[in-house]
């Protein structure tokens, strides 16, 4: 469905048709987030099932952080997004998942803060550990709250923002993908100023394949 949007998309810049041209870049838009959440909700399954596998090769972390932050950047004009880049490293793991993890992350981070504020994606490399945050300027979370936040389906009651949409799925998939890569996930936040997601990966790391 999407190379047909893409194809489309390209002849309306071709005949310079500026409707068209916006209204396939948003339809480009949620098929791309339909596919996450199809995505996710894949994973979900496998997970209860027990049936999650990993598809570990080695890859280069620095071309992953530039994919998921050119991603993010086609996705959502509405924030400031920053990324410090860490030395190039190639680390093993599954490169989707770690991916999914990267984009959920920062999907958050955009969706639970104000348009206009900035969001960084960090990484940084150290005693053969590759360190992520993702930081953002927005809500926050109470204390009570993010001891439960990696639950399945778990949503914060909020009423500072409005409804804002969602399963409660994503940190749940983040906290168990990076469980099966040897990680673990973090959180550092305070009330109304804002939070920071953060995990380590080891450069080699030890995964359970299934
Ligand atoms: N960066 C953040 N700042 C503030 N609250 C957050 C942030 N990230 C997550 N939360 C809170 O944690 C809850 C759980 O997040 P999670 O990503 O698991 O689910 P979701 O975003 O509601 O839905 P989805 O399954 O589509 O990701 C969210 O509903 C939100 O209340
Ligand atoms: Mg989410």
């Amino acid at each position: 469905m999407r190379s047909y949007i893409q194809l489309a998309l390209v002849k309306a810049i071709q005949r310079v048709d500026p409707f068209t041209e916006k209204v396939l870049v948003r339809a480009e838009i949620q098929t791309r987030k339909m596919t996450t959440l199809i995505q996710d909700f894949l994973n979900l399954s496998r997970l209860e099932e027990g049936k999650m596998s990993l598809n570990v090769s080695s890859f280069s972390l620095t071309d992953l952080m530039e994919e998921t932050m050119s991603e993010t950047l086609t996705l959502s004009s509405t924030h400031v997004i920053k990324y410090e880049a860490c030395e190039e490293v190639t680390i093993a793991g599954d490169r989707e998942k770690i991916g999914q993890v990267l984009t959920n992350l920062v999907g958050n981070a955009i969706k639970y803060s104000p348009e206009g504020t900035t969001v960084s994606l960090k990484c940084a490399l150290n005693n053969g550990h590759v360190a992520f945050s993702v930081t953002d300027q927005g809500r926050g979370i109470s204390k009570a709250d993010q001891a439960r936040l990696f639950e399945r389906f778990y949503r914060v009651q909020d009423d500072r923002q409005g409804h804002v949409s969602g399963f409660g799925i994503g940190l749940y998939l983040v906290a168990e993908l990076l469980k099966l890569h040897g990680g673990e996930i973090k959180v550092q936040s305070d009330l109304d100023a804002g939070s920071t997601f953060s995990f380590v990966l080891p450069v080699h790391a030890q995964i359970s394949k299934s």
